[in-house]
């Protein structure tokens, strides 16, 4: 589709003022390239709340009520539980606005195409953020690979601990909803906080070519379960091979400001390796990036690890673009596909015992 720049600030609605609203709204504070102008929320009390962040926002109960209003607005900043994006999103592109929306795009891939299809019916953009590529832990790991620093890059692993204590409070309605999607059979740390690593591994090494998939289950309480322990294996097309192992530590403090997920990167070149120690959480006390190469490590003590400072990179990065029309959009929504395709390719193997399956396969 043809994108026209904007030359002055968008205007722009939150669609959604939940939990992570308090990380998403951070790209907007004191930033000249948008106006807030409209915040949308069924739920009186959220409105309330959120009002006194934008005292000069009109606010709605529904995305409808804000269409029917009149108030112009270019952009929306989507903020929905999980199972409202394919069909909310749909309906925000009918109304002619643009949409930055959170991860992960929608269950399936039919979702997935009936969100395309709006998009270039209405010809509209829809971004389907990625704020882990926006920390800055991260960044460097990517630039210290592409230095060719480690020598050509041998393989690599993720680690993501989910422990049962500590972080932020999490509304009770966030679990109903990972409840229900875990009966839908996308968990919450393969499919809902592993997008991000699936999107990592992408960002950093390209296309995925085959997936391998053991993906368990454990009762937290009867009725509610954790995608743990988890094992996905992959290739991609460069050669590059991937591990990434969940595992639930439901009675471990973990020390965070947000979610309780202790998370690590590390990658190996024929020469060293490079590893990212933390990300939501506070997990190890240590540099958050540490390269060694030829007997030596470096350690990177001044880096911004805070994990909301990449929410508020990558909405300012969206909110830039809508100015510029140029570069990459950390994802467009067709990027963003590949990445539920790389999530669905781990299902579609685990429930076939393990077998190589090709992302580019499934439809
Ligand atoms: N990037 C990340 O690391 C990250 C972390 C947490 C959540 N998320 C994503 O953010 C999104 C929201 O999650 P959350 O944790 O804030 O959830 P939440 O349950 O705290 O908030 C969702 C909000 O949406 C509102 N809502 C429900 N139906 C609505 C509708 N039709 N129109 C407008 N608002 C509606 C609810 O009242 C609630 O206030 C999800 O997609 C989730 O996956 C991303």
């Amino acid at each position: 589709m043809s994108f026209t720049p904007y030359e002055r600030p968008v205007r722009a609605a939150f669609v959604g003022l939940g939990r992570i609203y308090d990380l998403n709204m951070r790209a907007y504070v004191d930033n000249p390239d948008v106006e807030v102008v409209a915040l949308v929320d069924p739920s009186d009390e959220r409105r309330e709340q959120r009002q006194r962040d934008w005292p000069h926002a009109a606010t709605f109960a529904s995305a409808a009520d804000l269409a029917a209003s009149g108030l112009e607005v270019d952009t929306v900043e989507a903020l929905l539980p999980i199972p409202l994006h394919a069909d909310g999103v749909v309906e925000l592109l009918g109304h002619g606005w643009h949409v930055n929306l959170q991860k992960p795009m929608c269950n399936d891939l039919a979702g997935a195409q009936r969100m395309l299809d709006a998009a270039t019916a209405n010809g509209r953009l829809l971004r389907v953020m990625e704020n882990y590529l926006f920390y800055e832990p991260l960044r460097k790991i990517k630039e210290t690979v592409e230095s060719g620093e480690l020598g050509e890059i041998s393989g690599y692993h993720m680690k993501m601990v989910g422990t049962g204590r500590g972080g932020w409070d999490v509304p009770a309605s966030s679990y109903a909803v990972q409840a229900q999607q875990m009966r839908d059979g996308r968990g919450i740390l393969v499919f809902d906080d592993g997008w991000h690593k699936l999107a990592t591994a992408i960002w950093l090494f390209g296309p995925i070519k085959e997936v391998r998939a053991w993906i368990g289950r454990t009762e937290i309480v009867p009725g509610f379960d954790i995608d743990a322990p988890s094992t996905i294996v992959w290739e991609h097309d460069n050669g590059t091979r991937g591990v990434w192992d969940i595992t639930l530590a439901i009675d471990m403090y973990l020390r965070s400001d947000y979610y309780t997920n202790d998370e690590r990167w590390e990658i190996t070149g024929r020469r060293g390796y490079a590893r990212v120690n933390r990300c939501t959480g506070r997990g190890v006390q240590q540099p958050s990036l540490e390269i060694y190469r030829d007997g030596e490590m470096r350690s990177y003590h001044a880096l911004d690890d805070d994990w909301a400072s990449s929410f508020r990179d990558s909405g300012r990065h969206w909110l830039r673009w809508l100015h510029t029309g140029t570069g990459p959009m950390l994802w467009s929504a067709d990027e963003a596909v590949n990445v539920l395709r790389f999530a669905l390719a781990a299902y579609a193997s685990s429930a076939a015992g393990g077998t190589g399956v090709d992302p580019a396969s499934l439809n």
